[in-house]
């Protein structure tokens, strides 16, 4: 079965999600930003979740005492997400049309969500609606995929076999992908298409700071989910991005 990954084929992919990621430390991972948040003058716990999933990113928070709110475009995501957390609040709104859900300490955005997003305008007003969700001073934190793994996963093909699953990831993409391109994977047995761009570093944060958003970190992401204080998009896959939202700035 092959089918293309677009935001709506993660309905598909839903029941399939947890024994794909079934590698992600998203312990370590949330252990990671909230160290950085933390440095970053994190107060609160209060947390938007956004392109949640089936709510891996938001489950360390939720035990950590969060009060955790969450949205994703996918109706079967989402409900794999409630099932798993029935304190978490979800939402089915897409995040380049978030609505006013709450004023957050934190807003998140993980494993390459954004990515989904092809062009300026989307990733625009998924930072503006960060920005609209955030209490003055709260902080958003997202990762993005880099440049080499466009190059590099999004290139080439892999099998890999988790909880009885055989998942066949085709990379469409190349090699030489140019900063700021789109690239597509397909993953075969359910398959769907996962199309995505990457986005430059300057693009970033010239729309972070349309949005009202002030980057105050970016870290490379190493394949432990430890951070590393040089992003390099030719040594990272992916890379962590920390924003505040100023005091008294305009959301
Ligand atoms: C790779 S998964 C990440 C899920 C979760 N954040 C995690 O870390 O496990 C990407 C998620 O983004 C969602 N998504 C993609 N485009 C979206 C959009 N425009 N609005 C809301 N959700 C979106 C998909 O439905 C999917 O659940």
């Amino acid at each position: 079965m092959t089918a293309d990954l677009n935001p709506s084929a993660y309905d598909a992919f839903a029941q399939f999600y947890d024994a794909f990621t079934a590698a992600s430390d998203y312990e370590r991972w949330t252990e990671q930003v909230l160290a950085l948040a933390a440095r970053h003058g994190l107060a609160g716990r209060t947390l938007l979740d956004l392109a949640c999933g089936t709510g891996n990113s938001f489950m360390p928070f939720l035990s950590r005492g969060f009060e955790v709110t969450a949205c994703d475009a996918s109706p079967a995501m989402l409900a794999e997400a409630a099932s798993k957390a029935p304190g978490a609040e979800v939402v089915l709104c897409d995040i380049s049309e978030l609505p006013v859900l709450g004023s957050f300490d934190l807003v998140t955005c993980f494993d390459d969500s954004l990515n989904y997003l092809l062009d300026d305008e989307e990733l625009g007003a998924a930072f503006e609606g960060m920005a609209r969700n955030l209490r003055a001073g709260g902080l958003a934190a997202f990762d993005l995929n880099s440049l080499l793994a466009y190059r590099t996963t999004f290139a080439a093909d892999r099998v890999s076999e988790s909880d009885g699953t055989v998942f066949a990831w085709r990379g469409l993409g190349s090699a030489a992908a140019e900063p700021g391109s789109a690239a597509e994977a397909r993953i075969e047995i359910f398959a769907t298409t996962h199309r995505q761009r990457h986005f430059p570093r300057e693009r970033v944060l010239a729309l972070l700071a349309g949005a009202g958003l002030e980057c105050v970190a970016v870290h490379g992401v190493l394949a432990d989910a430890s951070l590393d204080e040089r992003p390099d998009e030719s040594r990272h896959l992916k890379v962590l991005y920390t924003a505040t939202r100023a005091e008294g700035g305009d959301a």
